[in-house]
């Protein structure tokens, strides 16, 4: 290993190719989610405030002299239960992958040479919500970035991200950001507070473009759009709490059909538990609960009744670090 390491935050403040890069990809919560019409190229405009959080996956990527290859390992990091073979089925190890697929992309727009080795360390459930397979696209992007001491313009790298899912552009920025359009276009937002949640996932999962097609069908809010879109403007840039942005609600709880009573039931130990607003992250199936400040969130854990998988987390700052060597 070289003794020389460097870290920084997706922008890429070194030019220089190297030959072997770590990249720790945080997950994300949908404080808040709400959907707007369709649109003609078939997605959805919405308002979203987004928060990055400290569960992530590590991407390590080495050169290569051509070809692209991916292991992936899976890690248990909830705080009790697991996804066992549920994880692994859903995350393909194949060129379905997000990692290999940002990374194919990375090579063939920006003329790249060679190829690369990736080991995933898989930590972040899949199909919960919580951007697992948009954070691993950023990271492989950055990776490709930094092993051939590329830097792009922040345009550039929000489009190439944007090919890849409408969440990749968050996992490369992260923090806390206001999402609009179909989540690509971000603007900063400072989080008054640090937050503490904890994050349960049901066994049933949840397809994000069916739940997306729903609403189309539902579609009760459609007057109120435009008052949204005002009411984001003016969060802007602005300092919020976890709260205020909790306030939007989340669309996607309005279409869960018949899992909706189990929702409705996991929602309620939640509160016993001493959990505050739980609520639908993403299009599901996670449900966060925040923690109140000062409360053990080990004990709230530990008497939080029920068989899901629960993991908790705290609010980052980022959505990548990156350490290249
Ligand atoms: O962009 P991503 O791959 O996350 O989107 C998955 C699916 O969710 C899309 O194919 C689309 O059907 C739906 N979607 C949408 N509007 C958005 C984001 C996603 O309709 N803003």
């Amino acid at each position: 290993m070289s003794a020389r390491r460097r870290t920084d935050h997706a922008g890429g403040r070194s030019a220089e190719p190297v030959r072997r890069v770590t990249v720790t990809a945080h997950a994300k919560l949908n404080l808040g989610l709400r959907v707007g019409p369709p649109r003609p190229d078939g997605f959805h405009d919405l308002v979203t405030v987004f928060q990055s959080v400290s569960l992530a996956d590590t991407l390590v990527a080495e050169r290569t002299a051509g070809g692209f290859s991916l292991r992936v390992l899976h890690e248990e990091a909830a705080f009790r239960g697991g996804q066992g073979r549920t994880a692994k089925a859903a995350v393909p190890a194949g060129p379905a992958n997000l990692v290999l697929r940002a990374a194919r992309l990375a090579k063939e727009r920006l003329g790249l040479p060679g190829g690369a080795r990736f080991t995933l360390v898989k930590r972040i459930p899949a199909r919960a919500g919580m951007g697992g397979g948009s954070a691993d696209a950023a990271a492989a992007l950055a990776a490709m970035l930094a092993l051939h001491g590329r830097r792009l313009p922040r345009a550039r790298r929000v489009a190439l991200a944007a090919e890849l899912g409408s969440d990749v552009p968050f996992a490369i920025t992260g923090g806390t950001a206001l999402g609009l359009g179909r989540g690509e276009r971000l603007e900063p937002l400072r989080l008054a507070r640090p937050l503490r949640a904890i994050v349960a996932v049901p066994h049933w999962r949840v397809s994000t473009a069916g739940a997306f097609r729903r609403l189309d069908e539902v579609k009760y809010g459609l007057t109120g759009w435009q008052r949204l879109l005002r009411l984001a403007a003016s969060l802007g840039r602005k300092q919020v709490t976890a709260f205020q942005a909790m306030r939007l609600g989340n669309d996607f709880e309005v279409v869960l059909g018949q899992r909706r009573h189990d929702f409705d039931v996991l929602r309620a130990r939640m509160v016993r538990a001493g959990l505050l607003e739980p609520r639908l992250t993403g299009s599901g199936s996670g449900i966060f609960g925040i923690v109140p400040e000062g409360a053990p969130v080990r004990e709230i854990a530990g008497r939080f009744p029920g068989r899901e998988p629960i993991w908790l987390v705290r609010s980052v700052g980022k959505g990548l670090r990156i350490v290249r060597e």
